[in-house]
């Protein structure tokens, strides 16, 4: 039996919650800060996620055996190390990497290194700061083909820019380097290669040696239906994906996914925890755009609910380093799920909404909640992703129907998602 404590406050977290609240294993279960949905399946507690030392001190209070970490944030910031570094708090199992390894997500000019290191498919780039901006305009004059421009550190998912020409390539080189458009993350930016293609998430969880490939899911980026408008953290996602067919996954099980954990092990980087490979497949040739350190949002939301083995077990397999002693079984069954978010998003939105609906949901739909909060008994809106609408059903077809009734059936003001997520495919 395990004491629990997740960290986070997104549908990633309600998900894996939701899971974990599931097995026998499961002793007593806490979010950190939680929304309104993990308040159903596990105590929320105020913590936050940047204070180390208040979350350790909760750890030992509450006797949190096993440490699940939701965002990149904390990780990057190396709250592994802290725990690891804390005699008092080593037989906390943790899930998710030391900073060295976060460095995959926090720094692309680091991780498009590691690639090339180690012979992992990825488009080509090259890195410039303020020092040497004169030689990135002179890059961009001799650039053939379509520019990529990406901020080196973590900017909440805004610091990737395609850009349309090279006048806007220079322009926003110019506003990342001399502007700091996006702080301290963009005092190095990546020139790249744009890659025309259709992008897939694939998700690895190791224990440092063994590792097991997790469904793939495809994410819906955009705000805007038919893939128009500005990015946001995920509109929708499925899984599986029809073109991440057997002979594709192979590649990339071979060409990404054991060269990663081989670089990892030369590098001597302890990693548990996920990798996420943000994939664009180009023709039947997978290039990786980029990793991240944790489980995608609202991927999480139709990989989780696809994983039949014990998610607790599976966790503490990973922090003790036997993974092959366990078989991943996962669902043959399609999932879909359609986010609702608050109108204006990913801009600016009105929070504070009173949600309902949610009493006539068909059992086979999953609520995940995002940015949702309890006022009193009702549940209100709290941010501009507010809930994850899962559905489980034999066909793509089928859960996507069941994804799309429920996003109707839920009201709040200014309420807006995408009716289009999975058509494509
Ligand atoms: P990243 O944070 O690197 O995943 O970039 C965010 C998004 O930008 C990706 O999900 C892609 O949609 C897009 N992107 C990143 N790099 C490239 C590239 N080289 N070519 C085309 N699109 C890209
Ligand atoms: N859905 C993409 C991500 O979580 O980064």
């Amino acid at each position: 039996m395990m004491t629990i404590l997740v960290l986070g406050s997104g549908a990633r977290e309600h998900a894996l919650a939701w899971k974990l609240a599931q097995s026998p294993r499961c002793k007593e279960l806490f979010v950190a800060p939680g929304n309104a949905g993990t308040s159903q399946v596990a105590k929320n507690v105020p913590l936050k996620l940047s204070d180390f030392e208040a979350i350790a001190a909760f750890v030992l209070n509450s006797g949190v055996q096993m440490l699940v970490v939701g965002p990149e944030a904390p990780l990057v910031a190396g709250i592994t190390d802290f725990f690891m570094s804390r005699k008092d708090l080593q037989h906390v199992h943790i899930i998710g990497p030391v900073a060295a390894g976060a460095r995959l997500e926090g720094s692309k000019d680091f991780s498009k290194t590691f690639m090339r290191k180690y012979g992992i498919p990825t488009a080509q780039a090259q890195t410039f700061t303020k020092t040497n901006i004169a030689e990135g305009y002179t890059f961009i004059d001799n650039f053939e083909g379509r520019i990529v421009l990406k901020a080196d550190g973590l900017a909440a998912g805004k610091g990737v820019i395609i850009t349309a020409n090279k006048a806007e390539a220079k322009a926003v080189l110019q506003d990342m380097l001399l502007n700091e458009r996006f702080g301290e993350a963009s005092a190095r930016v990546l020139i790249e290669t744009y890659l025309d293609g259709i992008e897939v998430s694939v998700f690895v969880l190791t224990d440092g040696k063994n590792y097991k490939i997790l469904p793939e899911a495809k994410d819906y980026k955009r705000v805007g239906e038919a893939d128009k408008g500005p990015n946001t953290g995920g509109m929708g996602a499925v899984s599986p994906v029809p073109f991440a067919n057997e002979a594709f996954m192979k590649r990339v099980e071979e060409q990404m996914v054991l060269p990663t954990l081989r670089g990892l092990k030369t590098e001597n980087i302890d990693y548990k925890g996920f990798i996420f490979l943000g994939i664009m497949k180009v023709g039947e040739q997978p290039y990786l755009l980029e990793y991240n350190v944790r489980m995608g949002d609202p991927e999480t939301e139709v990989v989780i609910p696809r994983i039949k083995t014990d998610l607790v077990t599976l966790f503490e397999k990973t922090a003790i380093g036997e993974l092959n002693s366990i078989h991943l079984e996962v669902e043959p069954l399609c999932a879909t799920t359609v986010m609702l978010v608050s109108g204006g998003y990913p801009d600016s939105f009105d929070k504070g909404f009173a949600i309902s609906g949610l009493d006539s949901l068909s059992s086979a739909v999953l609520p995940f909640h995002a940015g949702t909060s309890l006022n009193g008994i009702e549940i209100v809106t709290n941010g501009g992703r507010v809930m994850a609408l899962t559905a489980l059903a034999s066909t793509q077809e089928k859960a996507l129907a069941l994804s799309n009734e429920a996003a109707e059936a839920i009201s709040f003001t200014q309420k807006y998602y995408r009716r289009d997520i999975g058509f494509d495919i």
